[in-house]
């Protein structure tokens, strides 16, 4: 397969990509736009990227929103009520139909890797169970990691710790946690010290939902970060959410920096669902309840943009678009300053693949896997601007999906 008249980021001119099997075989400059012949993709001046990434998603709980009622009030609490009554009749095919469905969204988008988030604070494991094989099942359509996450706590839960380790044994990639929402701080952190060393133990890498409050005092992050510089583990440790960075005072974070800056570890934010939870307790002024995207990029941390729910208890809306997510959160994080736009796709793809240790299997570049997206736009700042799309999507080679523009004509 011959890709012509692509546009490459960070690179000026026109190349054409020759894909051989699975994998790039070349990348050449063209000097010009050429005329596209039979049988070869025209990428028409538009960008050719590697494939856009949802790296923190749960695909157990997504396309639940309304069963057995909607969410009236938009708070996490009557979330969790209503996923309480859901969860009571979740099955397996039930849980594998509403993924398989939620995984077609994301792909129709040009997402090819996945980290999903599974709650295994279930005696019967059923959701990871059904996830397992989703994972299998669907390969040819994305790279999916599964978390073993403990909605409910590793210390609070009856047996929390057992189910861990169950998980893992039945194959999860990651281990997560859920610090903040245990009894007491003091569980909080044993909770932290028990998921890295099962981690360590098993080879599995760490995603935890740290600190996903306002609350100021929440303050697991520090322990996180300090377990993974001292393990040497920071590349492979990611701390999701961590909401209340955005109501730490300023005196405490410039401490906590240096210490996220030593342990090197990863960040993933939900802009739009945190911006939709978070803040609840504020009349005005009003917080918007993010972590300090903007600052941690600045501080030469590595943190991307990811969905976290689609259509589910917490949040009601969501069609697989990362873009979206990635529109509203350069808005909500300051971050549409000239620079940012020259660079925003980079949320969305290199620092979401860092996030989730991709490592060679992902990138343009001569002998890695042939997995790309033609774009709707030349750059990051047009793809932004015109709310763009991926316009196909290749997987191992071949293309996976294709999507036709609208077109509109104006009269008069
Ligand atoms: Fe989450």
């Amino acid at each position: 397969m011959l890709i012509v008249n692509a546009r490459l980021r960070g690179k000026n001119g026109v190349f054409s990509l020759r894909l051989h099997g699975e994998r790039i075989a070349a990348i050449d400059a063209q000097g010009a736009l050429l005329p596209a012949e039979p049988g070869q993709l025209n990428a028409e001046g538009n960008l050719v990227i590697a494939p856009f990434i949802e790296p923190h998603i749960h695909l157990d709980a997504t396309l639940t929103a309304g069963e057995p009622g909607w969410n009236m009030s938009g708070t996490l609490f009557e979330g969790i009520e209503l996923w309480g009554k859901r969860k009571a009749t979740v099955t397996h095919e039930d849980t594998k139909r509403r993924a398989r469905t939620t995984i077609d969204m994301l792909v129709a988008h040009g997402i090819q890797h996945v980290r999903s988030h599974v709650d295994v604070t279930d005696p019967s494991l059923l959701a990871l169970k059904a996830l397992l094989e989703v994972r299998d099942e669907t390969r040819h359509l994305v790279d999916l990691q599964i978390v073993a996450f403990p909605q409910e706590g590793i210390e609070s839960f009856e047996n929390g710790r057992s189910l861990m380790e169950q998980a893992v044994e039945l194959g999860v990639d990651v281990i997560g946690g859920i610090p903040h929402f245990e009894n007491t701080r003091e569980q909080g952190v044993s909770s932290i010290h028990f998921l890295m060393d099962l981690a360590e133990r098993s080879g599995c890498l760490v995603d935890v939902h740290c600190d996903e409050t306002d609350d100021p005092h929440s303050r697991f992050l520090e322990v996180l970060a300090e377990q993974a510089r001292q393990r040497g583990m920071g590349a492979r440790v990611t701390a999701s959410h961590t909401t209340a960075m955005g109501s730490y005072d300023n005196a405490y974070c410039s401490k906590l920096f240096r210490l996220l800056k030593q342990s090197a570890i990863n960040f993933v934010s939900c802009p739009t669902e945190s911006i939709h939870l978070q803040g609840r307790f504020d009349t005005y002024p009003k917080r918007r309840g993010l972590t300090r995207v903007a600052e941690l990029d600045r501080a030469g941390l590595n943190v991307c943009f990811a969905q976290d729910s689609i259509v589910d208890p917490w949040y009601p809306l969501g069609n697989g678009n990362i873009l979206r997510i990635l529109e509203a959160g350069l808005h909500i994080c300051h971050m549409l300053g000239y620079e940012d736009l020259q660079r925003g796709l980079d949320l969305i793809t290199d620092n979401s693949a860092r996030t989730l240790n991709l490592g060679d299997g992902y990138g343009l570049e001569v002998g890695r896997p042939a997995n790309l997206l033609i774009l709707s736009a030349p750059n990051d700042y047009e793809m932004l601007r015109t709310q763009g799309h991926a316009l196909v999507s290749i997987r191992h080679g071949k293309v996976l999906m294709e999507r036709t523009p609208a077109r509109v004509e104006v009269f008069g």
